[in-house]
């Protein structure tokens, strides 16, 4: 983890209610470049909306959100993407009949001077950007829908990095994935990190995330538990702030810790 002084993103104090729910309540988050945090809870707990309010669907009643250390505006997606965040989610949007570049470049097309497609140009990137998420992948000539779950997502994310994407969200990544394809996923994210990326990874099941993650934020009601370093709990002790709300020694306790 390249840890820097200044945070990637930070999220302070984030609250929303729908009609009288308070579906997230004061819920603080942050992340650094090339770090993973995992952000677990029990379905309903608000991690979807948080991370929502970051990638500019929703907006939050109160609270700040700073991008690099200075505040971020964000309040839709397309501001989102000028922030250079990305979401990736469960339903991959990918277009199904056409092929991987065709995708990475779907509604944003090179063009030759003459004004025509530059497929030689975009086939080429998405080669490149290809090669580097995932080297086994030689598919480039298929409609997306012939690929797998793990390739289809690596189109995905692919198409996110090459317009910029610093910050990536995935939201409950391998919930549609086999264990291979799961695997495949993880080294998807190794490769993220080691280019500086920071990536939310947001899961309900523990055992999606916890060995990919450096940290955790739990999340239970709307509110966070606790956070801490991978390495300074076990995976015992996350289960018990998701499922209790109680925070181990080795944890960071948030407002919706129990006393005690
Ligand atoms: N658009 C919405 N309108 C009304 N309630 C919502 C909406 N989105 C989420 N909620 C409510 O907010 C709470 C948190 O949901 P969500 O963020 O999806 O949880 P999670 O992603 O942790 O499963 C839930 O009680 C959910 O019903
Ligand atoms: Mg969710």
């Amino acid at each position: 983890m390249t840890e820097q002084k200044t945070p990637l993103v930070e999220m302070k104090d984030i609250s929303i209610a729908f009609g009288g729910i308070h579906a997230v309540e004061k819920a603080s988050v942050d992340l650094y470049p090339g770090e993973v945090v995992a952000l677990l809870g029990h379905n309903g707990a608000g991690k979807s909306t948080l991370i929502k309010i970051l990638s500019g669907a929703y907006r939050r009643d109160s609270g700040d959100i700073m991008i690099n250390g200075e505040t971020a505006d964000i309040r839709n997606p397309r501001d989102a993407k000028e922030y250079g965040i990305e979401t990736i989610y469960q339903t991959l949007a990918v277009a199904d009949n056409v092929d991987a570049a065709a995708n990475l470049y779907l509604g944003r097309e090179l063009k030759t001077p003459w004004g025509t497609l530059d497929d030689v140009a975009m086939e080429a990137k998405a080669r490149e950007v290809m090669g580097r998420l995932n080297p086994n992948f030689k598919r480039f000539k298929e409609p997306v829908k012939a690929l797998s779950g793990g390739q289809r997502q690596s189109v995905a994310i692919a198409r996110a990095i090459l317009f910029n994407a610093r910050i990536l969200i995935m939201d409950e990544p391998t919930a549609a994935l086999g264990p291979q394809e799961t695997a495949q996923v993880g080294e998807l994210i190794k490769q993220l990190k080691a280019e500086g990326i920071g990536i939310f990874l947001i899961s309900h099941d523990i055992h999606d995330v916890f060995d990919l993650a450096d940290r955790v934020f739990v999340m239970k009601n709307g509110q966070v538990v606790g956070h801490a370093r991978t390495q300074d709990v076990t995976k015992d002790e996350v289960l018990g702030m998701i499922i209790m709300g109680k925070c181990p020694p080795g944890a960071t306790p948030g407002p919706g810790a129990i006393k005690g």
